[in-house]
């Protein structure tokens, strides 16, 4: 079992890191007053003072709607005629000054905090979002769809491979890329290819090899299938909670490339981290894990279980701060934690 000596550094670090995860949920909260809304100047100068008091970066509030409008999807994919018997069409109006959300979280500082950038347009800006039921977005190429993706489209290069068509915006962006070479995509639900196929595929360019396998991720998440492709990317979940499921069920498949990337890893992670954290801290404080473990519920309790048969194979001791973040932050520790 992985061992702490109790020690003044790792006693401030330990409540550093319980802080910095309290820290992130008032600054949730604090923010909740803003999100959606229009921004009077009064409201963006207390905006800015809670992002200021939260060291969040606040210079870049305005955003550029140039990042949305040049967008070659945005610009080039028409979504006006999508109607099919559960999923149609809408322009929606995003007002000028609404603050919105423009991409999942992102980790800040050394501890446990994570901020959402936030920003607003500063005029109004139309966006073709495909509904479902009477309220809910099903899919929409919204800004903060574009910029989570960022990673992806920017590291696509040869025979590349995506997990969750969607309405196809990294295909699309993928395909315009000079250095892609082709573009294969796995995806589960046979209406999303049929849409794809009649309504959006006619507009994609058609001097490169674009293919659709209708199929579950999970199943084609093996060596031999990912071996084919230069990069894959894998996006089939709608947000870093369900998606937190489906990737740890692809970590206990124990496949690690340097050339895949997941959408939202960051923000799964985090979450990751926020189990492990306490785990530690109650191991730190001689308290009970069998408790702790027992105080949480379905995947978290999963997660718990899984750190405790990680730690429970180590035999190091840490001393320090460094030592102790090296381990909460590690992508390759905490995929491996997940692999359990
Ligand atoms: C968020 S969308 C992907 C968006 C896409 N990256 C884009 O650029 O438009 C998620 C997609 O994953 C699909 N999906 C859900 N579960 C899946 C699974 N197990 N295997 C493959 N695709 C799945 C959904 O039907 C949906 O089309």
């Amino acid at each position: 079992m992985i061992k702490f000596e109790n020690n003044f550094q790792l006693d401030t670090a330990m409540k550093n890191l319980i802080l910095s995860m309290i820290e992130v949920s008032e600054y949730l909260n604090e923010i909740l007053n803003y999100t959606e809304k229009t921004l009077t100047p009064k409201m963006e100068r207390e905006l800015i003072k809670i992002l200021q008091k939260y060291h969040v970066p606040h210079n870049n509030l305005k955003y550029d709607v140039k990042k949305l409008i040049d967008n070659p999807y945005y610009k080039n994919i028409k979504l006006d005629d999508v109607r099919t018997d559960t999923v149609w069409y809408e322009k929606a109006l995003i007002k000028k000054r609404t603050l919105m959300s423009m991409n999942f979280h992102k980790p800040l500082g050394k501890y446990l905090f994570h901020y959402h950038p936030v920003g607003y347009f500063e005029n109004d800006v139309y966006l073709p979002v495909l509904k479902e039921g009477e309220d809910k977005v099903w899919m929409s190429p919204a800004i903060s769809e574009i910029e989570s993706m960022n990673v992806g489209i920017q590291k696509g290069h040869g025979k590349c491979m995506t997990m969750g068509l969607g309405i196809g915006v990294l295909p699309y962006l993928w395909l315009n890329k000079e250095e892609v070479e082709s573009v294969t995509i796995v995806e589960f639900n046979k209406d999303v290819i049929d849409l794809f196929e009649k309504y959006i595929r006619p507009q994609f360019p058609k001097n490169k090899k674009l293919e659709i396998i209708h199929g579950n991720g999970l199943d084609y998440y093996n060596e031999e299938f990912l071996n084919q492709f230069d990069y894959a990317y894998i996006d089939f979940w709608e947000s870093n909670e369900d998606g937190l499921e489906y990737y740890t069920k692809l970590m206990e498949k124990k496949v690690y490339y340097e050339n895949i990337d997941f959408w939202v890893e960051d923000s799964m992670l985090s979450d990751v981290k926020h189990i492990i954290t306490p785990y530690l801290n109650t191991l730190y404080q001689g308290k009970s894990i069998a408790e702790y473990i027992s105080s949480l519920e379905g995947l978290d309790q999963a997660i718990a279980k899984k750190a405790n048969r990680y730690f429970k194979s180590r035999n190091h001791i840490i001393r320090t701060e460094e030592e102790l973040l090296s381990i909460i932050h590690s992508r390759a520790i905490l995929r491996e934690i997940l692999a359990q």
